[in-house]
Order: C-alpha cells, then sequence, then structure tokens
C-alpha cells in the first residue's frame, strides 16, 4: 500500500531538504489511503452540488450518527484541526467566555493563537500526562469569579493528547459530570481519536463521546484521508447557525464532496478504525523493541505517539538517518524524542529504526538502566 523504496523527504523544520530512511515526523506524511483516492477519482466524475450539501456528505455524515448511535446530532465536515476547533470554539462561546485548556493542549501550545484571535482567551492548568481532572481545573474556576475576568465556559480536551495518552471512560465520564455541575461545556478535540479508540487500554467509544460531550471532532487528516474533520455537535443549544458560522469564517469548502467522499469511504466498512490500528500497531512496535534495548519513555502513551528517552549522541546520529521531533531535554543529558506512526508507517520502516538504534546505542554507550526506569516514572 505504501512505497517505502522511496526515501522519504524532509519537512518543515530542516534547514534544507534532506532524504531520510523514513520519517516518523507525524501521521500526515503520506496523502490518503487509496481507497479514499478511489471514492473520489469515482465521485469526481460525477457533478455534485457543492458546499457539503452533496450526497457523499450527506452519507458521510449518517454514517457518523450510527457510529456514535445518535440520530439527533449535527454532522460538519471542515478541513483541518486549527479550523474545526476554532470555528467550534468561536461559535459555542460568548465574547467574555474563555476555554480551559491543559498546558500542553494544542489550542494553547500549535495554533498561533486562534483561539484568541477569535476573542476568547485560553486559560491553561498544568498536567503531567496531558489529561484534564476536575481537581486540576477547579482552582482555576475558583480564581475566576467576577465580571473583572473572562468567564471559563468551556473545557477543552484532546483524545489522544498531544503526549500520546488517553482518556479512559471512567476519567471522561468525571469530566462530563463536573463540567455539568460547573455549567461548563465539554469539547473534545479527536484529531487523533483513531487512534485513541483502537489503542490497548482503551474502554471508550464514539457512542460514549457522544454522550458525555457537548461536541467533538473526528479526525481524518491524521487517519488516512487527503483532509478532514468531522465536526460533531451533540448539545441542541450549540447547534443553532452553524452553517453560517462555518461559512463567515472561510471554512465552508465548496467542494465539500471531497470531505464527504472520503468520510464515507473511512465509515462504511471500518476502514477507520483498521487504519488507526496500524498505527498503533506499529508505534506498540517502535516502543516494545526500544524498551528491550532498555529505552526509557516520558510518558506511558498506548496510542500512535511515543517519546523515548535516548543519550543526546544517539538522537544526534539517529537524526542523520530519520526524520522525528526533539521533544525535551532532560537534565541527566537524555533527550525524548516524538516517534509517530501512521496509517501507512511500514513494518520495515520500524524494524530498521530499531535495529539503527541498537547499533547506535552501542556505539554511544547509553545511560544505565537504572536511569532510563527512573525516567519512566518521569
Ligand atoms: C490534537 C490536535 N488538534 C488539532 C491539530 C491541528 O490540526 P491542523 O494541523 O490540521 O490544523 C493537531 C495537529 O497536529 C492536533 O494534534
Amino acid at each position: 500500500m505504501y512505497d517505502d523504496s522511496m526515501p522519504a523527504e524532509g519537512t518543515a523544520g530542516d534547514s534544507e531538504p534532506r532524504q531520510y530512511r523514513h520519517g516518523f515526523r507525524n501521521d500526515y506524511s503520506e496523502g490518503a489511503h487509496p481507497r479514499l483516492l478511489q471514492a473520489l477519482a469515482q465521485a469526481s466524475t460525477q457533478q455534485n452540488r457543492g458546499y457539503g450539501l452533496d450526497r457523499h456528505s450527506r452519507r458521510a455524515a449518517e454514517l457518523i450518527r450510527a457510529h456514535v448511535c445518535r440520530d439527533d446530532v449535527d454532522v460538519h465536515l471542515l478541513v483541518g484541526g486549527t479550523q474545526t476547533n476554532l470555528v467550534a470554539l468561536a461559535a459555542f462561546l460568548r465574547p467574555h467566555q474563555a476555554a480551559i485548556a491543559a498546558g500542553s493542549g494544542h489550542i494553547a501550545t500549535h495554533e498561533t493563537g486562534a483561539i484568541e484571535a477569535t476573542g476568547h482567551k485560553v486559560l491553561t492548568v498544568p498536567t503531567d500526562d496531558g489529561k484534564l481532572t476536575p481537581a486540576a481545573i477547579a482552582p482555576l474556576l475558583d480564581g475566576h469569579g467576577s465580571e473583572h475576568m473572562v468567564q471559563p465556559r468551556l473545557v477543552y480536551v484532546s483524545d489522544s493528547t498531544e503526549l500520546g495518552t488517553i482518556y479512559t471512560r471512567a476519567e471522561l465520564q468525571a469530566l462530563s459530570q463536573y463540567c455539568r455541575q460547573r455549567g461548563l461545556l465539554l469539547y473534545l478535540d479527536g484529531a487523533r481519536i483513531g487512534s485513541a479508540l483502537t489503542a490497548t487500554g482503551n474502554d471508550l467509544t464514539l457512542a460514549d463521546i457522544a454522550t458525555l460531550t457537548d461536541a467533538f471532532y473526528i479526525g481524518g487528516t491524521k487517519n488516512g484521508a487527503l483532509v478532514g474533520e468531522a465536526l460533531v455537535i451533540v448539545d441542541d443549544a450549540l447547534k443553532a447557525d452553524m452553517r453560517y458560522l462555518v461559512k463567515q469564517r472561510g471554512a465552508m469548502l465548496a467542494k465539500g464532496m471531497v470531505l464527504g467522499t472520503q468520510f464515507t469511504a473511512l465509515f462504511e466498512d471500518g476502514l477507520f478504525f483498521e487504519l488507526a490500528r496500524h498505527a498503533n500497531l506499529m508505534a506498540a512496535r517502535l516502543r516494545e523493541g526500544l524498551a528491550r534495548l532498555g529505552v526509557g519513555f516520558l510518558v506511558d502513551s498506548p496510542s500512535n505517539q511515543i517519546f523515548p528517552l535516548l543519550p543526546a549522541a544517539v538522537v544526534e546520529r539517529l537524526e542523520a538517518l530519520y526524520a522525528f521531533e526533539r521533544w525535551q531535554a532532560l537534565p541527566d543529558g537524555r533527550v525524548a524524542i516524538r516517534l509517530v506512526t501512521s496509517w501507512a508507517t511500514p513494518q520495515a520502516a520500524v524494524d530498521g529504526f530499531l535495529a539503527d538504534a541498537q547499533a547506535l546505542a552501542a556505539i554511544a554507550a547509553p545511560a544505565p538502566r537504572a536511569d532510563a526506569t527512573a525516567a519512566m516514572e518521569h
């Protein structure tokens, strides 16, 4: 399915274009799964209504409603994650209201102030593992009790989180219950929901998420689609005028069928979950292989993003062969790197990385094993 005879090309962040054995930088380096491209090619031979009113987008919405086991949710197909977050949050919040996110949350760290640019502050709370809890949110609410400050109104979580961790049903239930008690909306960013829902240890379903949140989105871009995120609005109070608001933000695609055909192909027969399982399987193979070498991890992440801790010298040598992100430098000289696998990651690339890591670790004399174990508890 994926042509690994061509070396991977370097991406933004490299000062010069370079050729790598493989890229583990993200899960959107490959285009789209062939079945989605075929569906798109076929739909392209027909005339389709514009702006998401076509038969493919309607079918995709039907399939998503079936998967969340609710026929009363609104589904809007949008192009990208930042766009979906900003369209949704700007629609859901009144001018004086703010969102709450983990300090590492995507809207707080990697969206160039997109939410703030819509007029809404993003209030952050520190977390160790990227996950929000009622206890973490409570002090922030207590500190925003008067009209001299913005009013926290929406809790933003992502599943999986920026650290590849996932929410259990009990954790999301606790958050949902707390939000309802405190008059807060709960919004879940599902850019990597496929990986989260198929990860080892997951006990959530799309139907649970629709019950526990007010709105969420299902990410296609990072799970085999060319582009596309499906915003699902559960709470009736949030549904009004959404098509106007989507259009006003420039987020309504004239050729909406590009999104509809892809989501239909993803949800018609389980391809969405199949692709996510593959990404997780490749990440697990990397994680287990590195653990066998005595490598520790910054965080215990069961999804398609892992954060091994490697001696700086090994990281430097691996960087000459593979593309990946440096995430965090540790005081003991090790560096946490982020390895991301995708729906298209070939097993041979994973095995090649492990073989190279083993060879380089031997040359560079890695940190002692006891150190690695201590770091895993970080
Ligand atoms: C959790 C999460 N939300 C949103 C986004 C933004 O998506 P996009 O790059 O399509 O705007 C990302 C991208 O990495 C993400 O990881």
